[in-house]
């Protein structure tokens, strides 16, 4: 929708809602269903834009896909058995998709080609092209095989050790599917832990692979066996809500069903040093990944710092914890944030952009920036930057400014959280019921 104009509402959200959903383990799901041979239902899949354009991939490659809503049943004669598709891939906003896909189409006897959207298109893709490209994996693309449009022409791949220069769980997947289809063990080493969702669903799925401390090592294995899987909510997605309780006066809101994985959950740990009321209920184990409830009651915070190995487990929360700190009592500094300028939009420019705009006191720095507390954000017109976190962002903005914010789009949050205003309609109206 464009120009959306969003009222200075000064209601407290209370209530309980479920979240969608959690979108990387949804495209996981529907990459390790489609590889494996036989049956998988997928139940609480997250239906954003990201994960379906994962599906149609998979239906090209003749996969038998039917997908109701939240379940998706996958019925597959496994990889060896894929069909090579008539026309280019198309992988949307999509990233995640983009980097853990080539990691696959690399090792499979297939030609495919890749495109995206004009954001997707000047996102960097050298960084799976290199690690892929030792593997013996033969890629090319725009501008020397760094950037989408590309093509693979898949083949046996040779294993690697492989030390990852970036922390990133995209680069890592990669590999590590790639993995399945090289010769002998491959392995990865990351500077610090990044979401594991790969690991825990390809052990679920029967193949065989091993973490020691920061070293992930995989074999090759023939087959995989189905497993169902039940999808946690987005721990990335209750961000903006959490935030939000944390943010607006007298709020009060349980998020069921979250996905605990410690390697999400560095935005819970920032919460907790801010001084936030937060609980944690009902944690236990589902498909090798810990869930739980959580309960936020608005509190008074305080400033922090964010930096090092947290960064990782919160990289995609920084927009929404950004809004947070300008409320919050001191200075936060955000520091080796470096990878948000690689993501949908470069979020250290959108984030500094759209909160100073809205009357927020915001430095940039090359990793980070660093913001002043206590501001009284105004409102005024923002831009999303088509990036779906910094729409929502805007948005839980408007509950605290003194007037309107008006967003230029907010078609993105479609991206990874599709019921993203019903929700927060729901927890605004069960306040006005008392
Ligand atoms: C993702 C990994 C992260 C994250 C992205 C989803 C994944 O990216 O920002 O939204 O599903 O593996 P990087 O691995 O590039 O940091």
């Amino acid at each position: 929708m464009k120009n959306q104009s969003f009222q200075k509402a000064p209601h407290a959200l209370r209530g309980e809602i479920a979240i969608p959903g959690d979108k990387s383990i949804s495209h996981r799901a529907i990459m390790l269903g489609s590889l494996a041979k036989g049956k998988t239902v997928i139940t609480n899949f997250l239906d954003g834009e990201d994960c379906l354009h994962t599906i149609d991939i998979f239906r090209a490659f003749g996969v038998s896909i039917e997908q109701k809503g939240k379940t998706v049943t996958i019925e597959s004669d496994g990889y060896a058995h894929f069909t090579e598709p008539k026309t280019p891939l198309y992988f949307g906003n999509s990233g995640t998709t983009a980097r853990l896909m080539l990691g696959i189409l690399s090792g499979l006897p297939l030609f495919t080609t890749l495109y995206g959207d004009p954001y997707l298109t000047v996102r960097p893709m050298e960084r799976v092209l290199t690690p892929l490209s030792l593997m013996g994996a033969s890629i090319d693309g725009r501008e020397n095989g760094h950037y989408l449009p590309m093509a693979v022409r898949g083949k046996r791949l040779q294993s690697i050790t492989y030390e990852l220069p970036v922390k990133s769980a995209q680069v890592k997947s990669a590999v590590l599917l790639a993995g399945l289809f090289a010769d002998g063990t491959t392995r990865v080493i990351e500077q610090a832990k990044t979401r594991d969702h790969t690991e825990n669903m390809l052990r679920a799925f029967g193949a065989d692979l091993t973490v020691d401390g920061l070293q992930v090592s995989i074999t090759n294995k023939n087959t995989l066996s189905p497993d169902d899987v039940l999808v946690p909510g987005d721990i990335s997605s209750a961000a903006f809500f959490i935030v939000a309780a944390a943010l607006v006066k007298d709020s009060k809101v349980t998020f069921k069903n979250v996905g605990l994985n410690e390697t999400r959950t560095g935005i819970l740990d920032v919460l907790h040093q801010m001084g936030a009321d937060i609980q944690i209920l009902n944690e236990r184990e589902v498909s090798g990944e810990v869930l739980g409830d959580i309960l936020v009651t608005y509190k008074k915070l305080q400033s922090t710092t964010i930096d090092g190995t947290l960064m990782p487990r919160l990289i995609d929360e920084i927009p929404i914890i950004a809004l947070l700190a300008t409320q919050a009592e001191g200075v936060t500094v955000i520091k080796d944030a470096e990878e948000l300028r690689v993501k949908e939009t470069d979020r250290i420019k959108a984030v500094v952009d759209v909160l100073s705009t809205l009357g927020a006191r915001v430095e940039e720095t090359e990793d980070g920036m660093i913001i002043h507390g206590q501001k009284t954000l105004h409102g005024g017109e923002i831009k999303s930057y088509h990036d779906h976190r910094i729409a929502m962002m805007g948005v839980i903005a408007s509950l605290i400014t003194t007037d309107d914010v008006i967003l230029d789009d907010t078609s993105s949050i479609n991206i990874s959280y599709p019921s993203f205003f019903e929700d927060l309609n729901k927890l605004i109206a069960k306040n006005d019921r008392g």
